[in-house]
């Protein structure tokens, strides 16, 4: 497995470019079933996550060709409608597939999907929205065998504003019978992605990106080429590495209309934003100031992918910070892995109390999530000395080429896979 070894004090500076977003490019995947023909997408980024997608789409039939950041999936035919578990459990995001296989086969079978380890993640808005829509759901042990032979509408009103949920149902309505309303729905960017898609193929999707979405269903669906929006919590990680790391950065390929809900957090901590043209320049102080509050909230709130790497920065910051987790209860796990830096975080009753440090030490950490593990690299490069971070498989679910990109920005980091690491061993002992 590989590591990242980091040498910690050195200062960014210079370019980073943000790839396009993973939250957008996985629903995105999984809806060109819906369409048989050939789907052309660009900006796709080089992501595990993207990997698992892909061998879901090719093992259920789809052909799938990459061209440097353009995938093109060719869902003409389709030969099979059950994913097995292994694949679903690769990622959370699988669960995606349901719809949208289901809109396309009429039956399918699939298991619970897998994902970070960030609490419990239940899938029941998604299993009681595509029954609202017709489908008939069993569950089989950890399994579920699901029948829909036509969705119609319906008025799906959601507890919760679930991202996921709000995909799977938007891609099982838009070949579906009448309309659709789904009423708090997620408003996150990746939600308005996902329908500008699918309406260049010809669904009538409105209101994405609102709490109140509509889908009139649509007869067929016809091939079309889209273009990924850029990862707004990469530029807020790489944002954040800057806060904590460098004088000034500059962020390229940046939408700063999706990254409001963070603007006021870099601005409290005392850094100085300037935007032109998808270009972020962040300049830091020497010391970055204290956040009173933060709560994790659905889009356009404060997100929740953003609370680990946000943290990382608040370490050496001056004066206590709070940030609450109103999203996942489990996701905190990075906190004693911080702490190993000499951080010093507390929890108490879901929130994280972050006492600003003035040092920062190298030491050795693992990855525990996806945004965890990216908070670890925040860290390290801000710690005096050498750290290791481990289980990085997390980092390259949602970061392409992390430590190439650093590196350029002026970070003394490295991937050392461990099987390289026993050969040199082996090399010097004989
Ligand atoms: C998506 C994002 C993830 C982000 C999260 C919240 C993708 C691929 N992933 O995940 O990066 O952290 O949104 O912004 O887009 N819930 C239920 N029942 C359900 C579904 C969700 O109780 O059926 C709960 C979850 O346990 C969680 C909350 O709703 O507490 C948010 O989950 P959801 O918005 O569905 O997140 P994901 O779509 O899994």
């Amino acid at each position: 497995m590989d590591k990242l070894v980091i040498n910690g004090g050195k200062k960014l500076g210079g370019e980073i470019s943000v790839h396009g977003a993973k939250n957008s490019v996985l629903p995105i995947l999984a809806s060109t079933l819906l369409i048989k023909g050939e789907s052309v997408i660009h900006n796709v980024p080089s992501l595990t996550d993207v990997d698992a997608s892909v061998r879901i789409l090719e093992y259920l039939g789809a052909k799938v060709k990459r061209d440097g950041d353009v995938l093109t999936v060719n869902a003409a035919e389709i030969t099979k409608n059950s994913i097995p578990e292994d694949m679903m459990r690769e990622m959370r995001s699988s669960i995606i597939f349901l719809g949208s296989l289901l809109s396309r086969t009429k039956e399918a079978y699939i298991c619970y999907p897998g994902g970070c380890d960030i609490g419990v993640r239940p899938i029941d808005l998604h299993i009681s929205s595509l029954k609202k829509l017709g489908a008939v759901i069993t569950e089989n042990g950890n399994c579920l065998y699901c029948k829909a032979p036509s969705f119609h509408s319906a008025k799906i009103i959601l507890t919760f504003p679930s991202v996921g949920a709000t995909e799977n149902i938007i891609i099982a309505s838009v070949l579906s019978r009448g309309k659709t309303t789904i009423i708090n729905a997620a408003r996150e960017p990746e939600i308005s992605d996902l329908a500008a898609f699918l309406n260049s193929c010809g669904a009538r999707i409105f209101g994405a990106g609102e709490g109140t979405v509509e889908i009139e269903g649509v007869e067929n669906l016809y091939p079309c080429e889209h273009t990924i929006i850029s990862d707004r919590i990469e530029a807020a990680t790489y944002m954040s590495a800057a806060a904590l790391n460098a004088e000034e950065l500059t962020v390229k390929n940046v939408k700063i209309q999706h990254l409001s809900p963070i603007l006021p957090v870099f601005a409290e901590m005392g850094c100085r934003l300037r935007y032109d043209n998808g270009v972020m320049k962040v300049s830091s102080p020497k010391r970055l100031k204290r956040v009173r509050y933060i709560k994790t909230m659905p889009y356009p709130g404060f997100p929740t992918d953003c609370q680990a790497i946000v943290m990382a920065a608040l370490t050496k910051s001056y004066g206590t910070s709070v940030i609450n987790e109103s999203i996942f209860e489990g996701r905190f796990k990075h906190i004693s892995e911080l702490n190993r830096f000499g951080a010093d975080i507390t929890v108490n009753d879901g929130s994280a109390i972050i006492n600003g440090v003035k040092s920062l030490y190298g030491a050795n950490v693992y990855c525990t999530d996806l945004r965890g593990g990216a908070a670890m690299v925040i860290a390290a490069l801000a710690a005096e000395g050498k750290s290791t971070v481990r289980d990085i498989y997390h980092i390259d679910r949602g970061y392409e080429k992390i430590e190439e990109n650093l590196a350029l920005a002026g970070a003394d980091i490295k991937r050392i896979s461990d099987e390289k690491e026993e050969t040199d061993t082996a090399k010097e002992k004989s």
